[in-house]
């Protein structure tokens, strides 16, 4: 076994990263970046227009502008892109709610109280603004391109090709594949909120009219019977518990026509093995405020087995499939 040494460095990198979503938090809480949306602008200036203290308020500018949240030029201040699309409240885009529940420290207070006593913890969280967020996520569409090819769905060109995307979030897993196939057709489920953000990238990706999002609960609404040829849950059954999650692949199961393809995106419980910093949080998340936990591959597939799917395949880490058989 190799020595191992103490590292000052871990603990520096620690405390180090903590302090950039603590300045995030008081730039969002002081609403600093709106002061800059007009353009260029003085310490001074923001701190007048503002109302807070002048060196102060340079100090907390030069923070942003050290983590690359502000350009600077001459002494004066402006907005990046991403400040600018993510960090203005009238932005359609605005994430500054997400930021600050995510980080709040609140939530981490409740789930050291879970740790202690076990209690859950009640948040609601702004799924609305994670959803704008991913609908900038550039980098998703050709994942998700990937994710369809290795399930093997390649639709014709001869008749239309009905995608369920349940808690569809941006959409951008589903939009991806109407963008390259124009016979898929969309329908897309989520909260009215967040369906507003799949609407926008549809259009952005020019597939509006190949896609129709429905503010509804999962749990609660039914599904048109064997309309689907493939129904998608990403990154969301890990919220749900093991009688939500089979109820749920039923009706699916009932909604798709026979042959059509299930697919899960979704960490699975055997990746916990790794060294890996966000799934840890994630889980203890998951436990204290859902009172879930990311499932294993095998307790899915025996969930899918029991309502009646077929086939049911690991494609990858975080991909899993499973098919309605074509006939009874
Ligand atoms: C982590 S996001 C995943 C979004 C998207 N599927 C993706 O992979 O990017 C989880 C989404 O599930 C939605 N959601 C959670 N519970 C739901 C339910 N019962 N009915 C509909 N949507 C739900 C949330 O609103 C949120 O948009």
């Amino acid at each position: 076994m190799s020595k191992s040494f103490p590292n000052p460095k871990q603990i520096r990198n620690i405390y180090e990263q903590a302090y950039v979503a603590q300045i995030l938090r008081i730039a969002i809480l002081l609403d600093i970046f709106s002061y800059l949306k007009e353009g260029r602008s003085s310490a001074n200036s923001v701190a007048d227009m503002s109302n807070n203290n002048p060196v102060g308020t340079e100090k907390l500018l030069e923070c942003l502008y050290s983590y690359g949240l502000l350009e600077k030029v001459d002494h004066e201040y402006f907005l990046t892109d991403t400040t600018r699309t993510f960090f203005l409240k009238d932005s359609s885009a605005y994430v500054g709610d997400w930021l600050l529940e995510v980080t709040n420290p609140v939530v981490f207070e409740g789930i050291l109280d879970s740790i202690k006593t076990g209690k859950k913890i009640s948040r609601s969280l702004p799924w609305h603004q994670l959803a704008w967020s991913e609908s900038y996520a550039v980098d998703r569409i050709e994942d998700s391109l990937s994710l369809w090819e290795k399930a093997g769905v390649q639709p014709g060109s001869d008749s239309d090709f009905h995608v369920l995307d349940l808690a569809c979030g941006s959409g951008v897993v589903s939009l991806a594949l109407a963008q390259r196939y124009p016979k898929v057709r969309v329908t897309g489920v989520d909260s009215s909120e967040v369906v507003k953000a799949a609407e926008d990238l549809a259009k952005r990706l020019f597939v509006q009219d190949q896609a129709d999002f429905i503010d509804g609960d999962v749990h609660l609404m039914s599904f048109e019977e064997e309309k689907y040829d493939a129904v998608l849950l990403g990154n969301v059954t890990g919220f749900f518990t093991v009688q939500q999650n089979k109820d749920l692949f039923m009706k699916i199961h009932q909604s798709l026509k026979p042959g059509g393809k299930l697919l899960l995106d979704v960490t699975m419980k055997r990746q916990l093995n790794m060294r890996h910093e966000n799934l840890g949080i994630t889980s203890l998340l998951l436990w204290s405020i859902w009172g879930t936990e990311y499932y294993s591959y095998e307790e899915y597939e025996e969930w899918l087995i029991s309502v009646g799917y077929v086939e049911v395949t690991q494609l990858s880490s975080l991909w899993l499939i499973a098919n309605k058989a074509i006939s009874k």
